[in-house]
């Protein structure tokens, strides 16, 4: 699967393995989700267009180059919000667009709730943020939604994803890259990624029960 990239380095890797540990606490589990989401990020952009600029340093007249791409990041409500910050340290002018679906416990299946895009977002190349990419199912409605409304320029970040998963949107859309920190051994009955970390959202906002 050509368009699936698993980031592998030494950092990723042990902030991953702190990260599913059952026993960090949520203050730690925030923080790991925002350093390895602006790793995965940095990766992310390593194509984007630049254009060339003039610059005045206190020394000199010179030229360099600055980010031509206008990016639109997408997170899927509500796990991704705890890696919005991260993106916004790479790119601070990026616009967001939210996506909201949620799960439905007994089918599994992800249904749309909500989404406010930008105004221009048909001019953005979009980077989709979810840290589970489990079934597959919402990042393929997710890309689904923004195809739909014509934006062509569509990337996929997530943090830890489920074999099932990746080849189900591959087979749907070959031409999305996503970017992985791990690839796990695969889902339980109940749609959780195994070993994985447990329900994502609920360890960044402290909900578990
Ligand atoms: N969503 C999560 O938060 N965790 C999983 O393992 C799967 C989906």
């Amino acid at each position: 699967m050509k368009n699936i990239h698993q980031i592998s380095h030494p950092l990723i890797e042990h902030k991953v393995s702190i990260l599913r540990d059952i026993n960090t606490d949520p203050f730690q589990f925030r923080m790991l989700i925002d350093e390895i989401s602006y790793l995965l990020m940095f990766e992310a952009c390593n194509d984007l267009e630049l254009k060339s600029v003039d610059i005045t340093t206190p020394v000199a007249k010179t030229s360099g180059k600055k980010l031509k791409t206008k990016l639109m990041i997408c997170p899927i409500l509500r796990a991704a919000l705890g890696m919005l910050d991260a993106v916004f340290k790479l790119i601070p002018d990026a616009s967001v667009g939210f996506l909201g679906f949620q799960r439905n416990e007994e089918t599994l299946n992800a249904e749309f709730f909500y989404a406010k895009l930008p105004v221009d977002y048909k001019e953005r190349t979009a980077i989709i943020i979810d840290p589970m990419f489990a079934t597959g199912g919402t990042a393929i409605d997710a890309v689904k939604y923004l195809r739909e409304r014509g934006v062509e320029n569509i990337k996929f970040i997530s943090i830890i994803a489920a074999p099932e998963g990746l080849k189900k949107f591959n087979e749907i859309y070959p031409d999305v890259p996503v970017f992985v920190a791990a690839i796990d051994d695969g889902l339980n009955e109940k749609g959780y990624i195994v070993p994985g970390l447990g329900d994502a959202g609920d360890r960044v906002f402290n909900t578990l029960n």
